[in-house]
């Protein structure tokens, strides 16, 4: 499926907004740099991309987005070393899983050409954006959305795949206290939640805001049949360490295939840690609690890097996790962020340089 593309046409903004944003103070997707790129699908086939000023795009009230929710998104940054050049983390990793997305949600998948050439030139376009030092990035969102209009409940023939790109650092600013879900769920067998579909975030909306009026940050969610078993957060996958062993829930329909997830289970194997993945039960959580065994969790994601969770609620009571003067979190988060920083090897050819 690789679309070989000479050229994008890029239409540059005639003013740069960058002086006017406080790179010190910047709240997670606020912000958006100059430029985007758009891309149409149309008569079965994707048209060459163009990179055109950051601006509101024109839709028909009718179009599929608005009432089937046909949209997915990728979730990527740019980072940038000491010595100003710009690197991808994976990225081959996020074009897979976006056609993988596309394919469950009846989009047509985006040429591999247009992905890397359309990042790679807002990329040096956006260069100023892209600050050094550990923990600054610019969060790239491709995404893909149904734009014909027409309001029959059958997918479109007209997509736009976009992508835009915003300044960010930490996406959490504090503590990340979950709530373990008891009665709403986030993916289903033979659902989408494998996917990063809208929808699936639009669904977690509600049950989150109810947690968080408990004084929870995101909820970790159970598989929908019996609410035994722990899955994923709202925005990361998440890790136990119970005792020295770490583990995450298996991939599959319900779960992402997170791309942070994927490479902190290879850290952590590498240095001798053991990783089971496997469904883990919440009342083994609680029983590892209550003994001490549960030494942590933590989420991870593009966006959430890797996010200690410093406590759990679960049918009414808290639960709160040790502080670690040396966690597994802090050590895997450093040996990641030292690779996507270009400040440390990389013998598994992550980086991509840009
Ligand atoms: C990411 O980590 O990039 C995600 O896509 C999660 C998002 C909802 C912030």
């Amino acid at each position: 499926m690789e679309t070989t593309i000479h050229k994008i046409e890029v239409e540059q903004a005639k003013k740069s907004k960058i002086n006017q944003v406080d790179f010190d103070n910047l709240s997670f997707g606020d912000v958006f740099t100059d430029h985007m790129m758009v891309c149409d699908f149309r008569n079965g086939v994707w048209e060459t991309p163009k990179i055109i000023p950051y601006q509101p795009i024109t839709l028909e009230p009718s179009a599929r987005v608005f009432h089937y929710g046909q949209a997915i998104f990728e979730g990527m940054k740019a980072y940038k070393d000491d010595q100003d050049k710009v690197w991808l983390f994976r990225p081959e990793d996020n074009f897979k899983r976006l056609n993988t997305s596309c394919v469950r949600m009846a989009m047509p998948e985006v040429p591999e050409g247009y992905f890397f050439e359309g990042l790679k030139t807002l990329l040096q376009l956006e260069d100023a954006w892209i600050k050094p030092g550990l923990g600054n990035s610019l969060y790239l969102r491709p995404f893909v959305i149904a734009s014909q209009a027409g309001i029959i409940a059958s997918p479109a023939t007209e997509y736009k795949f976009m992508i835009i790109c915003s300044p960010a650092q930490a996406y959490y600013g504090g503590e990340v206290r979950v709530k373990i879900a008891e009665k709403y769920s986030r993916a289903a067998d033979g659902g989408f939640g494998f996917a990063k579909a809208a929808g699936n975030y639009a669904g977690q909306f509600y049950p989150t805001q109810l947690a968080q009026k408990e004084g929870f940050q995101q909820v970790v969610w159970t598989d929908a049949n019996t609410h035994e078993y722990i899955e994923e957060a709202g925005t990361m996958n998440v890790f136990v360490r119970i005792d020295d062993t770490l583990y995450t829930s298996p991939t599959g329909d319900r779960i992402l295939d997170g791309v942070t997830r994927k490479s902190v289970i290879t850290l952590a194997k590498d240095q001798g840690i053991t990783v089971v993945e496997r469904p883990v039960k919440v009342a083994e959580l609680i029983d590892a609690q209550r003994t001490g065994a549960l030494k942590e969790m933590f989420g991870s994601g593009t966006a959430a890097v890797i996010s200690p969770i410093s406590g759990f609620g679960y049918k009414g009571e808290k639960y709160e996790l040790p502080k670690l003067e040396s966690s597994y979190a802090s050590r895997l988060k450093k040996q990641l962020t030292d690779i996507q920083y270009n400040a440390a090897e990389d013998r598994y050819g992550w980086r991509y340089g840009v």
